[in-house]
């Protein structure tokens, strides 16, 4: 079965092939497009909604045809459309379910509207050229999102059995990463700038608060972690390149002390065979080395599984993958974006 994926919802236009075989673990990547309208967002230093939708539109349609000859594919050789209908920026989404139910009724191909959320979870189901022998997942599972715009764990009983656990109350980790980035000066998007400044910085010169880190629920908070960072730097006469390295150390290592933390309790309290991380923020090496080590740490039979970094920020392979797993065929006439739409 080849699925067809389209991402729309932010500054990505992803649209990737995926194969997936009755009874498959996992689905194989025959192509993978992305166009990203990142470096105009740069330049705005965030990003301004009706830009992304604009650049969004442009991309689609090259970004579709690229990735059926990347596929070595025909129209007629897609068997099911997958698009994700939520949640994201309004203007953004709507190009890519439009697009979708243009095609879905051209090619006269079924179509399954697609968690946003869900797909950044199902980039783990892809095969990849890392993946050992016993790479399957097992559930049940537990899955941490973490992405610009969300932050949640989940429990995965099985496919299409998916329980949410709790979710940030305010900023989501990358957003908080997106805006310390900015108040450092640093270039957007945040993260992997942090990241990168991290490496050379002293975790221990600053001390910020750890918001619901003890928490009994797994709920999550980064908007006063936020201020703090803010209350710092306005103390800092001169913010040089080490104190700006040591600030991004420190910050960095509260938000995965607080991830690493609230993931772990799940996955005790559920019993969980295999952890998933998903979202843009799991391009992170050290929040990735972390849940590695506080698996070992924990003497626990539990298997980690992580996307490769291409496939953690948004992309059309996500999307196509959780369709093939959640497999609900929409009539393209009642598929409409929802921007809100959550778990
Ligand atoms: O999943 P994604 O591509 O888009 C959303 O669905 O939001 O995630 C984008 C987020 C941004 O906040 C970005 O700063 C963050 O992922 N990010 C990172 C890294 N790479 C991207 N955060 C920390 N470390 C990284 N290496
Ligand atoms: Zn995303």
């Amino acid at each position: 079965m080849l699925i067809l994926g389209i991402e729309s919802s932010c500054d990505e236009t992803g649209v990737a092939i995926i194969k997936g075989e009755e009874n498959s673990k996992k689905v194989s990547l025959l192509s993978n497009v992305v166009a990203s309208s990142l470096s105009l967002h740069s330049t705005t230093g965030g990003i301004i909604p009706e830009n992304a939708a604009r650049e969004q539109i442009k991309f689609i349609i090259p970004a579709i045809q690229e990735a059926l000859k990347d596929a070595n594919a025909k129209p007629n050789d897609v068997d099911t459309i997958a698009v994700t209908y939520g949640p994201g920026l309004i203007g953004s989404l709507l190009i890519g379910v439009e697009t979708a139910k243009s095609l879905s009724y051209v090619w006269d191909k079924p179509l399954i509207p697609t968690n946003h959320l869900y797909g950044h979870i199902y980039a783990n189901f892809i095969e990849s050229k890392n993946d050992s022998v016993e790479s399957d997942i097992t559930f049940p599972a537990v899955g941490l999102i973490v992405s610009g715009g969300h932050t949640d764990l989940i429990f995965m009983k099985g496919h299409q059995k998916i329980e949410w656990l709790g979710g940030t109350r305010d900023d989501a980790a990358g957003e908080a990463m997106d805006k310390v980035g900015r108040l450092l000066g640093l270039p957007y998007p945040g993260g992997p700038h942090i990241e990168k400044a991290a490496l050379k910085g002293d975790s221990k010169r600053f001390n910020f608060p750890k918001p619901l880190i003890g928490s009994d629920d797994f709920d999550f908070s980064f908007s006063g972690l936020k201020t703090a960072v803010l209350r710092e730097t306005q103390k800092i006469e001169k913010l040089d390149e080490q104190t700006t390295a040591d600030i991004c150390a420190a910050f960095q290592k509260t938000v995965i002390d607080i991830l690493v933390r609230k993931t772990m309790k799940a996955a005790e309290k559920y019993d969980a065979k295999s952890i998933l991380l998903g979202g843009g923020v799991a391009a992170n090496q050290a929040l990735r080395d972390a849940i590695q080590t506080s698996i070992e740490d924990s003497n626990q039979q539990i298997s980690f599984f992580v996307p490769p970094r291409n496939l953690c920020t948004d992309n059309g392979a996500m999307i196509a993958a959780a369709a093939f797993f959640n497999n609900k065929e929409v009539d393209f006439k009642k598929v409409d974006a929802n921007p809100n739409l959550y778990f």
